[in-house]
């Protein structure tokens, strides 16, 4: 990895932040973590198992005690899930640690179309006018990243960790 930069992807669930952040790590050949994965495998557990046994206000304190886990790690990409970044206290660690942020932003509909198509559960998104009322609320709070990357839907994940590691870290494919 040319850049010391290190970075943290946001934005709604659905909206591909895991799979971006595997080709955006491949192409800076760099670490990458994801926070969900650090959780379900500290807690042994799913997220879903998680929110179901403890509430959402526990999770929201696990994913918290993860997320300093994982900033003083030596990944240069992570994940989140896609609450991590609502949470004032959350980013408040994440700025302390010089992380860049990226909001990778869509439409609904297609981060919908993507929970639809998903086998995994996501117990704060069981149905389409909640998780739309949720990501009404949210757009205000990924927009404090620092940047913001517009999902397109003609554009896969590759393209999108491409267009990054192109924009954020200078870097130039043939
Ligand atoms: C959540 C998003 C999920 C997971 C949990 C809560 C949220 O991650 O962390 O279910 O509050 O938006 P994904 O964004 O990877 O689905």
């Amino acid at each position: 990895m040319k850049d010391e930069k290190r970075i943290i992807l946001t934005g709604f669930m659905g909206v591909g932040k895991t799979t971006v952040a595997k080709h955006l790590a491949h192409l800076l050949e760099c670490e990458r973590l994801d926070l969900d994965a650090m959780i379900v495998e500290s807690e042994h557990l799913t997220i879903a198992e998680i929110i179901e046994r403890d509430g959402i206000e526990k999770f929201r304190q696990i994913e918290t005690a993860n997320l300093q886990r994982i900033l003083e790690s030596d990944a240069k990409v992570i994940a989140l899930g896609g609450g991590a970044w609502t949470i004032e206290e959350n980013r408040r660690l994440i700025k302390a640690h010089n992380f860049t942020t990226v909001w990778l932003e869509s439409s609904f509909e297609h981060c919908w179309l993507n929970i639809s198509a998903s086998k995994r559960v996501r117990p704060l998104a069981r149905n389409k006018t909640e998780a739309r009322k949720l990501f009404e609320e949210r757009q205000r709070v990924y927009c404090l990243a620092d940047w913001h990357f517009i999902i397109k839907p003609e554009l896969n994940s590759f393209e999108v960790a491409k267009r990054i590691a192109e924009e954020i870290f200078f870097y130039e494919f043939n």
